[in-house]
Parts: structure tokens; C-alpha cells; sequence
């Protein structure tokens, strides 16, 4: 039950825009459309079959990474130029656009409480979402576009990466374009079971609510973590055969989530995760700048 009473995402402007009306898996409330979608996404982009084709591709962007890292030893002063496979200002304005969605997706909005607000955008979302998204989409419709042209035109004939198999999955699928009035089905499906649950875990959670899972909360359980601000990578490593496991269902961290709502990229998430991070410490002899001994830990705004 509790499995499919948090399984929805709750209607937010934010989100709203930010997926074009709720055609984003992530951001779609729960029902039919989000199913079709789940099981799409899991079937044709993530599954084991996908994951080993691409393999090489993996093997490519590890090497530019490698590569790039090489060309920032060699010349540090270069500030990441584009030439050493470092970002260019589209990519840089590219990212800062998706932080920029980041900052604000779910955050609190009057106007998702009193809809009549929406047109004074009072804390400002509204608008900040809508021009980064306009940023975000002026460097990567057009990269879209171009690919799907390949493909209309015969020039492309091999799956090379997930936006070739994107494209062809919208061809034979057409899975955004259901017939389904999306938000009145998952509000009426979610009505139907919120409206059986009200006490959980001794909590009265009012019908309705909007239920966070806090990151620093579970991270830093004292009851779970011993010093959990302490710095210590070694805790999750139980013996010294012991492989690291990313996920945690039992939600000991937020790591890939869990239950019906969970990240379906675990695998491809996990491998690239550990593979780019053990090329770089096999590649490199890592130490800190020669000016200091300590590294600021602290987390950074984005
Ligand atoms: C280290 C890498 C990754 C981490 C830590 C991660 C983490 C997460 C978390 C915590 C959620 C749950 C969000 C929520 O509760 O709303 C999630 C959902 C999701 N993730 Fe990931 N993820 C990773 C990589 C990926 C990759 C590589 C893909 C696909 C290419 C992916 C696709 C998705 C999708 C589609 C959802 C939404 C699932 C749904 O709502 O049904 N993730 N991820």
C-alpha cells in the first residue's frame, strides 16, 4: 500500500513546464501514461541489451574524460578549453540552464496552493524555469533535429546512442502522444487510494500531502551512520572482498531511490559512476594542490 500511496509526483507548476505537461517519466503523476512510459523506458533504452551495445560508447566518453583530465595536468592555466575536450559556452550555458530548472523544480510556489496567483509568478519560478528552458532547448533542439533528419533521410542506418534510440522508439511507439487525459486519470487513481490511508508509521499524513524524502536526513542519521559528518568512504566497505553496492533499498542513503518510483538507470547509473571514477584513479596520481594539505570538503552551490 505504501508503495502506491507515494508512487505519484504531485501537480506543480514547476514541473508542469518543465516537462511540456507532464511528459517527462520523472515528473509524470502516476497512472496509465506513466506505466506505458516506466515500461518503455525500461524495455527499449535501459535494458541489458542496450547496455551492452553501447558498451564502446562508454569506453569513448571514459577517454575523453582521461584525455581531458591529461591536458588539464599538462596545462592548468587553460580553464578547460573546448579543444582539450573541456566544455564550451554552449555546454557550460547548457548545464547552468539545467541547474537553473534544478533550483526551482518542486520548490515552494504559492501558486501551486492558490492556482488564481499563477500569473504573478510571485517567487519568481514561473519565469526563471521558462527562460532556462528556453536556454537549455536552443542548444539541444537543434541537435535533435539534425539527428532525426539523419535517420528521415537514410543517413543513418545504426543505433549509435540513447537519442538514436529515442527517436526510433518515438517512431514505432508514439508513446507521448496516448490518448489519455494524463493528470485527470492520475489524480482520480490517486484520490481513489490516498483516500484509504491516513496514519503511517504512528504519522498522521493529511490526504493530499506532499511526502519528502530528505537526502541529509537519511545520509546523516546519526542513528543509522555512525559520524555521519565525518568523512569516512571506508564505511561502506564491510570486508575487503567486499564489492560497493550504489543502491540501498532499505534507504539507509538516497542513492537510486526505491520501490515503484525508483531510478530504472541503476545499472547504467552504477557503471558509469565507478568506471569514470576508477579510470581516473588508475590513470592519475592524485594529491592535493601544492598549496595546501587539507581539501575543502564542503558541498558547493550547484
Ligand atoms: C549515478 C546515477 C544516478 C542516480 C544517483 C540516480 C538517482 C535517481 C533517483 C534518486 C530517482 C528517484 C527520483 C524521485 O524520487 O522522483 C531516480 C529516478 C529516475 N532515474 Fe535515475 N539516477 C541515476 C542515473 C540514471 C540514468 C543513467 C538514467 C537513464 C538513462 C536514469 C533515469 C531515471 C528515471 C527515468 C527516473 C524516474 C523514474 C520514475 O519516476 O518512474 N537515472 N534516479
Amino acid at each position: 500500500m505504501q508503495g502506491t500511496v507515494f508512487d505519484s509526483r504531485p501537480e506543480a507548476i514547476s514541473a508542469q513546464i518543465t516537462s511540456d505537461g507532464y511528459l517527462t517519466l520523472a515528473l509524470s503523476p502516476s497512472g496509465d501514461q506513466w506505466t506505458k512510459m516506466r515500461m518503455v523506458m525500461r524495455s527499449g533504452v535501459l535494458s541489458n541489451a542496450v547496455f551492452q551495445r553501447l558498451h564502446e560508447k562508454r569506453l569513448e566518453e571514459a577517454d575523453h574524460l582521461v584525455r581531458y583530465v591529461y591536458k588539464q595536468c599538462k596545462n592548468p592555466d587553460s580553464n578547460g578549453r573546448m579543444a582539450d575536450g573541456g566544455a564550451g559556452v554552449e555546454e557550460r550555458e547548457h548545464v547552468d540552464g539545467l541547474f537553473a530548472i534544478l533550483s526551482c523544480l518542486y520548490g515552494f510556489a504559492i501558486a501551486d496552493f492558490l492556482p488564481w496567483l499563477v500569473v504573478l509568478d510571485l517567487d519568481g519560478h514561473k519565469k526563471k524555469i521558462t527562460n532556462a528552458i528556453k536556454n537549455v532547448r536552443r542548444y539541444q533542439d537543434p541537435e535533435i533535429k539534425k539527428r532525426i533528419g539523419m535517420w528521415e533521410k537514410g543517413l543513418k542506418s545504426e543505433e549509435d546512442d540513447i537519442l538514436d534510440l529515442l527517436i526510433n522508439l518515438k517512431k514505432s511507439v508514439e508513446w507521448a502522444l496516448a490518448e489519455i487525459d494524463i493528470l485527470a486519470k492520475a489524480s482520480e487513481e490517486l484520490d481513489r487510494v490516498v483516500a484509504k490511508i491516513q496514519w503511517l508509521c504512528g504519522y498522521f499524513i493529511p490526504k493530499g500531502s506532499q511526502v519528502l524524502l530528505s537526502r541529509p536526513g537519511l545520509g546523516r542519521n546519526p542513528r543509522v551512520w555512525d559520524e555521519p559528518l565525518r568523512f569516512r568512504p571506508k564505511r561502506h566497505v564491510h570486508d575487503e572482498d567486499s564489492v560497493v553496492v550504489l543502491t540501498d533499498p532499505e534507504l539507509h542513503m538516497l542513492s537510486f531511490s526505491t520501490g515503484r518510483r525508483g531510478c530504472p538507470g541503476v545499472v547504467l547509473g552504477s557503471t558509469l559512476s565507478t568506471m569514470l571514477l576508477a579510470r581516473l584513479i588508475q590513470c592519475f596520481a592524485w594529491r592535493p594542490p601544492l598549496s595546501t594539505n587539507t581539501i575543502d570538503l564542503a558541498e558547493s552551490e550547484k
